[in-house]
């Protein structure tokens, strides 16, 4: 631990703060977090909190998550420029256009988006919980946004739903090309393949395990000896390349990164509590809509 850390660490004491920080984030980060996760296991963490403040490591949607899902807290982004590529591909007037034309279909929107978009949509979802939330629905037409890629896995996974995709994804995942990932198995043989379902479908489709951050990571950890490799953001990695010092873990290429993930600084923590970052802040309006659609999506996990 470093100064700055344990300074860190004695203000969340003093404050009253939460700290949680996703898995991409940088390690210096995830070292002074309360708790470290994927998207749901953070918007579950942040609904349960009893300290007066959040601090969000990470990008703004899982900041604004935190904050639809326990109004009542203070909220801080900590590097406030952070955001989704994803997020804003998609804006709430294309959700109404597509809801005018599929009727009859449900919206489940993924929670890499805005509050905006997921207050106008039916129900939200991660990537840990898409399958169950889509499934769990009693429509048989299902309008999924933004992600195209987790949206076709889906399908795939649920044949008996007619899942319309919007076209929006992930640079960071659906830049992985077949090429790179065929060039990493033939590095690596013997490791097995574990893929974020933000690839591409031809991607997914070579992979021994897809599922969320949390879910790679679980994999991996169950064959401490094992190798593997990670088909998902540096991040992940750098978490098992410490962790499991006896496995194999190789990243699927060297740039897998999200810049906007890896903008948090531990100053940026600090200047939470010294009142240097404004917290968030929504529209009652957005507030309320986009908590009906996170709602529904824990209650049926
Ligand atoms: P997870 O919910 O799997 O952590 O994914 C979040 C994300 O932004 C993936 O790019
Ligand atoms: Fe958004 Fe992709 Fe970064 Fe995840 S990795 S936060 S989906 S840009």
């Amino acid at each position: 631990m470093n100064e700055l850390q344990k300074k860190i660490l004695a203000l969340k004491k003093e404050r009253d703060c939460l700290i949680l920080a996703h898995y991409y984030q940088p390690l210096e980060i995830q070292d002074v977090a309360d708790a470290v996760g994927d998207s749901f296991a953070l918007a579950k963490r942040a609904q349960s909190a009893s300290q007066r403040g959040i601090i969000m490591c990470g990008v703004r949607f899982m900041a604004e998550s935190a904050k639809i899902l326990n109004p009542g807290k203070t909220v801080w982004l900590p590097a406030e420029d952070a955001g989704c590529p994803m997020a804003d591909t998609i804006v709430p007037a294309d959700v109404l256009a597509l809801k005018k034309q599929y009727p009859e279909a449900a919206v489940v929107c993924y929670v890499n988006s805005t509050a905006a978009v997921k207050a106008v949509s039916d129900v939200c979802c991660t990537s840990s919980s898409a399958e169950t939330v889509v499934r769990s629905l009693p429509n048989r037409q299902i309008l999924f946004v933004p992600d195209k890629n987790l949206g076709a896995y889906i399908a795939k996974q649920l044949p008996d739903k007619e899942v319309i995709l919007y076209d929006g994804c992930c640079p960071i995942h659906d830049g992985v090309s077949l090429q790179q990932a065929e060039a990493a198995k033939r590095a690596h043989p013997e490791a097995k393949l574990l893929v974020h379902p933000e690839c591409r479908k031809e991607v997914v489709a070579l992979a021994d395990y897809v599922g969320s951050t949390a879910g790679i990571l679980e994999t991996a950890r169950k064959d401490p000896a094992g190798s593997f490799i990670i088909g998902t953001e540096n991040g992940v990695t750098d978490i098992l390349a410490r962790e499991l010092p006896l496995s194999h873990i190789y990243a699927l290429k060297p740039d897998f990164i999200c810049p906007d993930m890896k903008k948090t600084t531990l100053e940026d923590v600090l200047a939470c509590f010294e009142g240097r970052r404004t917290p968030i802040e929504l529209p009652q309006a957005e507030l309320d809509g986009a908590r009906k659609s996170l709602e529904r999506m824990i209650a049926v996990q």
